[in-house]
């Protein structure tokens, strides 16, 4: 069985991918997870402020003592630049490179035009085999979609051109005309990929202690139905890779992204809920289903529902809500 897949122009022996979590905190992790059959491990990611809050406690303990006595050199602390935040990342990057032979993803998320920049680039000479870059932002500031897209398309425009390797977007979902914007990733900034979608964690309220709660919940499988539904409607549209992420909890899931047109499928929430070599039972879930239909190579199977494929394409569309609303309705009352 043929599992092999191109994602950002990258070959891939299989074509799940561990989504940028804690998991990768562990080389040891990253070993196991190339033993189970990941075709890449996109790394935790890094966050500017994590950056800037080390940079300020370094600032902090400079100034300090600054101007005291000269003995006040001593009181000074041992900032090792080994060991900042960011060169602990490097460092981090390096090792999980030098101990897989499968491509390692770096993550990045940024706040400034700068970090963004730099931080991607220092990024790059860690030997990674493409960067992932997570467009997490959430416009409280009254700033028009146009004004705010075309930041990030800006932003993005000038990445792509100041580093030499794939480039792949994290995206959300929460786009006025997604398929635009993510046509002009594809046809004006040419990344190598986007990854759909991103998942976003909402605070809670303990109305005993009239507290905010942050926690987070593992995904599920429903989950799955909105990134499937935009892959569908991407695939074969654009030239640049996608990847599904996004409730993967069985084979189903898996199979269902290279249907829809995934070049690759990522997962977190399954590998924490189980186990690192749950990974296993997925592919070789995904072999077997493949024996049972008769295909053998994963790029015999990778697009076959998606829009273009389809004879029922309302289905993706517009009347699939109606429906679906309507087809409740009756079977609710038959159940009656
Ligand atoms: C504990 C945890 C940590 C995560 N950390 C990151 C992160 O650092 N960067 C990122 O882009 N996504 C992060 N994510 C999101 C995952 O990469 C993924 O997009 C999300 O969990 C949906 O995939 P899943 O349904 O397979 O879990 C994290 C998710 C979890 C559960």
């Amino acid at each position: 069985m043929d599992l092999a897949t191109k994602y950002l122009n990258l070959d891939l022996k299989s074509p799940l991918i561990i989504s940028s979590c804690r998991l990768s905190e562990s080389i040891d992790n990253i070993k196991q997870m190339e033993k189970a059959g990941a075709g890449a491990v996109v790394m935790y990611s890094i966050f500017e402020e994590e950056i800037r809050n080390d940079d300020n406690f370094n600032e902090y303990n400079f100034q300090l003592n600054a101007d005291t006595f000269a003995e006040a050199l001593t009181y000074f602390p041992n900032v090792d630049k080994q060991k900042s935040f960011l060169n602990q990342h490097l460092y981090h990057l390096k090792q999980a490179v030098k101990a897989t032979s499968i491509p390692i993803i770096g993550s990045l998320n940024a706040i400034s035009h700068q970090g963004w920049i730099d931080y991607a680039i220092e990024m790059q000479n860690t030997g990674i085999k493409a960067l992932e870059i997570n467009l997490y932002h959430l416009p409280t500031s009254q700033q028009s979609a146009e004004y705010l897209e075309k930041q990030s398309l800006d932003l993005i425009i000038e990445l792509k051109q100041k580093i030499n390797i794939p480039l792949v977007v994290k995206l959300s979902p929460f786009y006025t005309s997604l398929k635009d914007f993510i046509c002009k990733l594809d046809q004006e900034a040419h990344v190598d990929g986007v990854v759909l979608f991103n998942r976003f964690y909402y605070p809670d309220i303990n109305v005993k202690k009239l507290q905010l709660v942050t926690d987070i919940e593992l995904s599920s499988s429903y989950e799955a139905r909105l990134p499937m539904r935009w892959i569908a409607l991407l695939q074969g549209q654009i030239s640049c890779s996608i990847a599904g992420a996004t409730g993967v909890e069985t084979t189903e899931d898996l199979v269902k992204y290279i249907l829809v047109g995934a070049n690759a499928v990522t997962c977190a929430s399954c590998l924490m809920r189980n186990d690192i070599d749950y990974l296993q039972v997925l592919l070789t879930g995904l072999e077997e289903w493949m024996r049972e239909k008769s295909y053998n190579s994963i790029s015999q199977i990778r697009g076959l529902l998606n829009l273009k494929s389809i004879s029922n394409k309302t289905e993706f569309e517009r009347a699939q809500y109606m429906h679906a609303l309507r087809s409740f309705a009756q079977s609710s009352m038959y159940e009656r």
